[in-house]
């Protein structure tokens, strides 16, 4: 029910001192409120002066507002305790994303991630301030009644004493019962937020296999299955609050039975009577506040689950360890024997190279060889599990180092366009820019047709919900803002071309050719003519390194790798 890890948050133990103190002072606010109002009509059922019910009256409205100010104080208090931690886990979970996007998404799947930084950290905020204030009611309240009321006549105490257990059993059953089920509920969620962006996203390729029909049969199906957990959590839930009120209407009663026999027989008066009937609602009333909102914690618990999951994994911590001003000819970097694994799954295996300078080198392999994992190890998008890296003669734990980062530049296969003007995408990386070199860049990276063809040139909208753009103005774009920034003298490029057509990647060649030169290049690629641009190849098979050398010497080893690869590819040139 309560998540250890809650009382590790930041302030947290300021936070549940006050709680503690508050609650204290409305718990004493409730007995005042029922003793004063036992008093007030016994005195007016005993015909007393007027003047004494007026003044016992007072005083009950008194605690009664100070008893309901608490309330709202309290609630007020942990809302906004709420929303302190919750912004910064937000800002964590977005700090996390940006350091390490594409392996959370690629683990989870961008509706899921996408969820957990907005409904998940809503359900987060409903978890603390829903739980610490009814835990706390629950665990203070009823104790406090519970003395004052074996004070004045023991056995009814005991009574009350003997339920209060019975009643808790039999809510934890249903409680675990409920678990369950909203453990089943939040997988479901998760599961039709991917299932849905995952349809949004691949709509048009659904449409053109003629599958959109089927796909949204199936999505319909899923948020199904999502309606009928929830009705079961809901069904459980409802049972429980049921169950609850029954039983404690039930034990109301037959402390009223006893009280009543207790006042016949003359054992008691009517005051201390009337007092612990009027007290013995309240004495239950927080079990049944906490069961009534059992339902929302569980998901807020779940929630926090997940987002502190993703917060606590393990890091690339931007370290400051390397000492790198601009990359130049003499600098070199050294992998040596470096293993890579993804769940206990062997991906790179004893990775080892050397480069110095400008050297252009070219990973090439088939399919699912480790290339890009490579590529994310070398831009320290990824943490090596063990082996030596160096940059000149400075040993790194990983390449996720601020001066290193600092001076590269990643070409994916499909560049991400933002919702903004055609000029701001350019400039993404270079805000300083000037409109002349903007011009510039544009008419390197071959832009000027698509610039024309648009009627507000630079200032259109493109990217999602603006002007769509093709994959080949996309790559375009992002030579672009690479050309903008020249101080990166260190390039990765990941399949650049690979879903482009022959005539557009010959096209983009061209452009992409001249840059290339005086900058340290990675170049991944199934299309082998790239070649004739590299000086180096890196030969991978099932995450190994299996051949490295010039192109030159290795193509003209007819037993070598690489050419063994050029005929499985249908080679190119
Ligand atoms: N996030 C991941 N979780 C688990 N396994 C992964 C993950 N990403 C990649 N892999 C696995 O690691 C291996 C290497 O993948 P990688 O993407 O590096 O290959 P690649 O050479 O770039 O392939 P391609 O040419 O198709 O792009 C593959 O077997 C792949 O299934
Ligand atoms: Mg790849």
């Amino acid at each position: 029910m309560i998540d250890k890890r809650l009382f590790k948050l930041k302030g947290i133990f300021h936070t549940l001192i006050s709680l503690i103190f508050m609650t204290g002072i409305q718990g004493l606010a409730i007995l005042a409120q029922g003793i004063f109002l036992a008093k007030a009509i016994v005195d007016f059922w005993q015909g007393k002066e007027t003047m004494s019910t007026v003044i016992n009256l007072t005083f009950f409205a008194v605690a009664f507002l100070v008893r309901q100010l608490l309330v709202v104080i309290k609630n007020q208090h942990m809302s906004s305790y709420a929303d302190e931690t919750v912004e910064t886990y937000r800002i964590q979970l977005l700090k996390k994303y940006t350091e390490q996007g594409t392996t959370i998404v690629s683990e989870q799947g961008t509706g899921n991630a996408v969820t957990t930084l907005g409904v998940g950290l809503d359900n987060v905020k409903n978890y603390f301030q829903l739980l610490l204030v009814k835990v706390f009611d629950l665990s203070i309240i009823p104790w406090l009644i519970f003395l004052y009321i074996f004070y004045i006549k023991w056995e009814q105490a005991v009574f009350l004493l003997l339920i209060f257990p019975v009643i808790i059993i039999f809510f934890i059953i249903l409680g675990l019962a409920a678990q369950s089920k909203a453990d089943a509920e939040f997988l479901n969620f998760k599961n039709l937020n991917n299932r849905f962006v995952d349809a949004l996203r691949g709509l048009p390729t659904l449409k053109q296999l003629g599958l959109a029909k089927k796909y949204s049969a199936e999505i319909y199906q899923i948020s199904e299955d999502y309606r009928k957990t929830t009705m079961r959590t809901l069904r459980i839930a409802m049972m429980s609050t049921f169950a609850l009120d029954f039983f404690t209407t039930l034990s109301i009663a037959v402390v009223a039975v006893f009280l009543g026999f207790d006042l016949l027989n003359g054992k008691m008066t009517l005051l201390p009577a009337l007092t612990i009937l009027i007290l013995a609602p309240e004495y239950f009333l927080p079990l049944r506040n906490f069961s009534d909102d059992y339902h929302a914690t569980l998901n807020g618990k779940n929630a926090f689950t997940d987002v502190l999951s993703m917060i606590e994994q393990p890091q690339v911590e931007n370290q400051k360890i390397l000492q790198l001003s601009s990359w130049h000819t003499k600098n070199q970097l050294s992998l040596k024997n470096i293993n890579f694994s993804y769940d206990n799954q062997p991906v790179l295996k004893n990775i080892s190279f050397e480069t110095k300078g400008y050297q252009k080198i070219a990973l090439v392999g088939e399919s699912g060889s480790g290339k890009s994992t490579l590529l994310n190890i070398i831009s320290g998008f990824l943490l090596p599990n063990s082996g030596q890296i160096k940059i000149d003669n400075q040993e790194l734990p990983h390449l996720g180092q601020v001066d290193w980062q600092k001076n590269f530049f990643y070409m994916p296969q499909h560049p991400y366009i933002f919702h903004d003007t055609l000029r701001e995408n350019i400039k993404f990386y270079a805000q300083q820019a000037n409109d002349d070199e903007v011009n510039t860049a544009v008419q390197q990276a071959g832009l000027t047709n698509l610039i024309d063809e648009l009627p507000e040139g630079l200032d259109s909208i493109i990217g999602e919900s603006g002007r769509q753009i093709s994959g080949g103005q996309a790559q375009r774009i992002a030579l672009a803002r690479m050309l903008l920034d020249d101080q990166r003298k260190v390039l990765f490029f990941d399949e650049p071309t690979a879903h482009l057509d022959i005539e557009t990647e010959y096209d983009l060649k061209q452009t992409i050719a001249p840059i290339l030169s005086k900058h340290l290049v990675f170049f991944a690629t199934h299309r082998l003519h790239w070649l004739d641009q590299m000086d180096y190849v890196l030969v991978m098979k099932n995450g190994m390194i299996v051949e490295q050398g010039t192109p030159k010497q290795l193509l003209s080893d007819e037993q070598s790798q690489l050419n063994q690869l050029r005929y499985e590819l249908g080679g190119i040139k």
